[in-house]
């Protein structure tokens, strides 16, 4: 199959669909990839990498398109990008297409296969291709607060692991998944204090054999998590609802009891936050202050790492990309995961939860897709 990746278009997205590694590993199964030039230049991977990796470098992005069979992305496409799709292409990417319809009319329009990255499931439950970026985003966000508990940053003036003598951070952890394990891991290994809160037990008992004991786990309840933040320097917010908005678990009151200078990273801001506080930042101007208390919420943080998040998501995607390559579309009959990413084909919304969330059922997509052309 002929494979294409075009340079990323959103502003500040630097990521690359595929590492010169990956157009390497599909070369070598017989695969031929077309990159834009200019394609790896945001995680310095140039042209000539891409070249000795097996890829043929294009002019410009319609060279790309016209070209390929599949196109391999990471930010959902653009009006320029989705009106330049045929109907024989796959186009593999995040999508998020719940919220924009405008994007969803594109895609049903151009008659393309889109595949979003994160609706393909795992036989855990999981979503495989959503949990690389998460774990970018919980190890960042200690990272971040660390930043913005320094003094001049406003921050209440305290180093995350204290030194012999004197006490080190209190982290919070409001969520125990993916972000919040890995926000722990990051903030042990600093020397913090760290208490991790869940409404899942399971998961708890799961965190609490994971870190051997080094994390206090606690149920979690209104009356814990206000308890638990009157003490803390920062709390990471990093619970996720499926489906649903992320619960407010921080009302503005409770911002008057905490410690001045304390830090709230609210990585679930891409769900609407769970602290009532929150509004999204960018890393240009990545923080706030609300009633003394310094607000982090940045709402593409594995942005601002793009070497390691391009890997990252290259390391989930490959497996999914060479199997798209090498079946085409059979290779849904084989893997209901993929095939769950499966969210526009033909010109019709393929993902019930996402068919629903745009307020189509089947005879409205056929109706939309007339006014769309
Ligand atoms: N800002 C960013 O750049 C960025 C990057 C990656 C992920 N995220 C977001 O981070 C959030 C977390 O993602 P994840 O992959 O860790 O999800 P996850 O499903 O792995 O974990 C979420 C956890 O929240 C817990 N939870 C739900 N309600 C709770 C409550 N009331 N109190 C305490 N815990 C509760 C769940 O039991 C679960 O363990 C999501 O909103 C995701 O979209 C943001």
């Amino acid at each position: 199959m002929r494979i294409g990746v075009p340079t990323e278009i959103k502003s500040n997205e630097f990521r690359v669909g595929l590492v010169p590694g990956s157009v390497r590993e599909l070369v070598a199964r017989g695969h031929e990839v077309v990159v834009q030039s200019g394609a790896g230049n945001g995680i310095f991977a140039d042209d000539a990498t891409y070249e000795k990796a097996g890829a043929r470098i294009m002019p410009n992005a319609e060279a790309v398109f016209a070209q390929s069979e599949m196109i391999v992305k990471v930010k959902e496409p653009q009006a320029v990008e989705y009106r330049r799709l045929k109907p024989h292409q796959i186009l593999f990417t995040y999508l998020h297409l719940a919220p924009d319809p405008e994007q969803a009319l594109g895609l049903m329009a151009s008659g393309a296969t889109a595949i979003a990255y994160e609706t393909v499931t795992d036989p855990a439950g999981g979503l495989p291709l959503l949990a690389p970026m998460s774990e970018v985003a919980g190890r960042l966000a200690i990272e971040a607060a660390a930043m913005a508990l320094r003094r001049p940053t406003g921050g209440r003036g305290v180093l995350m692991g204290g030194v012999p003598g004197v006490r080190p951070a209190r982290v919070v952890v409001l969520g125990g998944g993916v972000v919040g394990t890995h926000a722990a891991r990051m903030a042990v290994g600093l020397g913090a204090e760290v208490a991790i809160l869940d409404r899942s037990l399971p998961r708890l008992r799961q965190l609490d054999e994971l870190f051997g004991g080094r994390v206090r786990t606690l149920a979690s309840t209104m009356d814990s998590v206000e308890m638990e933040i009157l003490t803390a320097d920062v709390v990471i917010g990093a619970v996720l609802v499926a489906g649903a908005s992320a619960p407010k678990l921080v009302t503005r009151d409770m911002l008057r009891h905490m410690k001045r200078g304390a830090v709230l990273v609210d990585v679930s801001i891409d769900q609407g936050g769970c602290f009532a506080t929150s509004r999204p930042t960018t890393h240009a101007d990545p923080t706030f202050e609300v009633d003394g208390i310094i607000h982090y919420c940045v709402a593409n943080m594995p942005g601002a790492v793009p070497v390691t998040s391009a890997q990252a998501l290259n390391n989930a995607t490959l497996p999914f990309v060479i199997k798209l390559a090498d079946k085409g579309l059979a290779a849904f009959d084989r893997d209901p995961h993929l095939a769950a990413g499966l969210n526009v084909r033909d010109g019709r919304i393929m993902h019930s939860s996402v068919a629903a969330s745009l307020g189509f059922d089947g005879s409205q997509t056929k109706t939309v897709r007339v006014a769309a052309e």
